[in-house]
């Protein structure tokens, strides 16, 4: 008796954790037609904030940046990037049409802990002094007089009001600055400034304020095709080229030009077709910025890892399937979406590496092979949701300028399709390859296979620090 009674109880347990699943499951579900209604909220979503400011969540910012770079580009160019307790120095060399990016040399800097919260012109200053000497030491056998007029991007990662491609105030600092004096100042008058007082003969030649631009950047040196970049890392963005008589709310305020790059800060997009849980929900709550970034928060490195955790806790406290030691999964963020990868794709027969990270990085030991196929499918359904939602973002994009093959917003009549390039930066995409195949399929399917074959998710790689320079040489006065 007792042992059927056992035989019950265990059963109960499953039941219970498989219930858990199924309704995790069914709350993550991303149909066709679903997806579809999220690439239309996006694309609403961004007429919206190009409309007016505060029109969308989408911000929409202005970048002013209207001139990409191609392999033409020639010349030495250098690229400051500020935007954590590092930054880096690069010098990037282009030859030009054939031969590209000759060469680039990269130095990383500790900012020292006193400047963060010193003055800005003792910052500006450190900044100054330290690409000096960079030049000093690049310059040494190099064909570039050390007297000539050198022209810098400058990368910098901070909330920045932007006024021209080459100017923009800081509206606060983040990320642990407090460099009070610098707000409201313009940022590359106050380099500038700096580098003048140095002895440094150097120009911001574009001030680019966001990773996401640099990497739109560099991927169309490469490829002229380039429309759209999208980082999905440890948060998610993507910016685009709009036609610069769509952006309504900055009627005046840009040169006629073709184009112009906007940031949308789409990890705040929002729409009510997302397929959200009561796992976001209380992730959400719980944040430090709780109703914002919704979107990263269903989507990017920050968060996969630990909607999984809440999902594998809720199943520890219905049933004991985890075993007694399983403590440890109400510890939040203590699974990191690496891990959750790592586990994901563990494609042994006994499950090794699910078993290794449990025992290791969660101590919970003696998970049952049983309990350990059911955590892959957790992963899996997270995932799986992320990726095809990022798909229909980018889908979304595509449809706002015209080039989901539909031919409407474009006006051009069906069947003369353009080869339509978007950048991919970002750790999820590029190091989890579940990841990609979700995003990849996702987007076949929601396009249709034939428009597809015009558009090409291609991998760029450290657009920050590459792409500024890029830009610089865009948007340099010796052009
Ligand atoms: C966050 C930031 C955004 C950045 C992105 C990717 O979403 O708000 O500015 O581009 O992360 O790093």
């Amino acid at each position: 008796a007792v042992l059927v009674g056992r035989r019950v109880q265990n059963r109960r347990k499953w039941r219970r954790a498989v219930e858990v699943l199924r309704e995790f499951e069914e709350g993550c579900a991303t149909s066709i037609g679903r997806l579809g209604q999220v690439v239309d909220a996006m694309a609403v979503e961004m007429h919206a904030g190009l409309a007016s400011d505060g029109g969308s969540k989408l911000k929409m910012l202005l970048t002013f940046i209207d001139n990409l770079p191609d392999g033409n580009a020639k010349g030495t160019y250098y690229a400051l990037d500020l935007g954590g307790t590092n930054f880096r120095v690069l010098r990037v060399r282009l030859g030009g049409k054939g031969s590209m990016i000759i060469s680039h040399q990269v130095e990383y800097h500790p900012i020292p802990q006193e400047l963060m919260s010193g003055t800005s012109e003792d910052l500006f200053d450190y900044i100054a002094m330290t690409l000096k000497q960079f030049v000093e030491r690049a310059d040494d056998g190099s064909e570039q007089k050390a007297d000539e007029k050198k022209e810098l991007g400058f990368t910098f990662s901070f909330p920045v009001r932007q006024m021209s491609v080459s100017s923009g105030i800081l509206v606060k600092w983040t990320k642990g600055f407090s460099v009070e004096d610098a707000v409201g100042k313009d940022i590359a008058q106050c380099l500038e400034e700096a580098m003048t007082k140095a002895g440094l003969n150097m120009q911001v030649a574009a001030l680019q304020v966001n990773d996401i631009v640099g990497t739109l950047a560099l991927c169309h040196y490469y490829d002229k095709d380039t429309v759209a970049a999208v980082i999905i890392g440890t948060g998610t963005n993507a910016c685009y080229v709009e036609r610069t008589d769509a952006i309504i709310k900055c009627q005046g305020l840009l040169k006629n030009s073709g184009g112009t790059v906007v940031n949308m800060e789409w990890g705040n997009f929002w729409s009510s077709h997302l397929p959200r849980t009561s796992y976001d929900i209380a992730l959400d709550d719980e944040s430090p910025n709780s109703n914002d970034q919704g979107f990263e928060k269903m989507i990017s490195g920050m968060y996969l890892g630990e909607i999984t955790r809440r999902v594998l806790y809720r199943m520890a406290q219905e049933s004991d399937i985890f075993g007694d030691g399983a403590y440890n999964l109400s510890i939040r963020f203590i699974l990191r979406t690496p891990s959750m990868a790592a586990m994901h794709e563990d494609d042994s027969p006994d499950l090794r590496e699910v078993r290794r990270i449990l025992t290791e990085t969660l101590q919970v030991p003696h998970v049952s092979l049983r309990a350990r196929r059911l955590i892959v499918r957790v992963c899996d359904i997270v995932t799986r949701r992320a990726a095809r939602l990022a798909a229909a973002g980018i889908v979304g994009i595509l449809k706002k300028i015209g080039r989901d093959g539909s031919g409407v917003a474009s006006g051009r009549a069906k069947g003369t399709p353009r080869r339509t390039v978007v950048a991919i930066e970002g750790a999820l995409y590029v190091n989890y390859s579940m990841f990609r195949e979700y995003l990849n399929e996702a987007v076949v399917e929601i396009l249709g296979e034939e428009a597809a074959q015009n558009v090409v998710l291609r991998v760029s790689e450290d657009g920050s620090g590459i792409g500024a320079a890029l830009l610089a040489a865009a948007h340099s006065s010796n052009r």
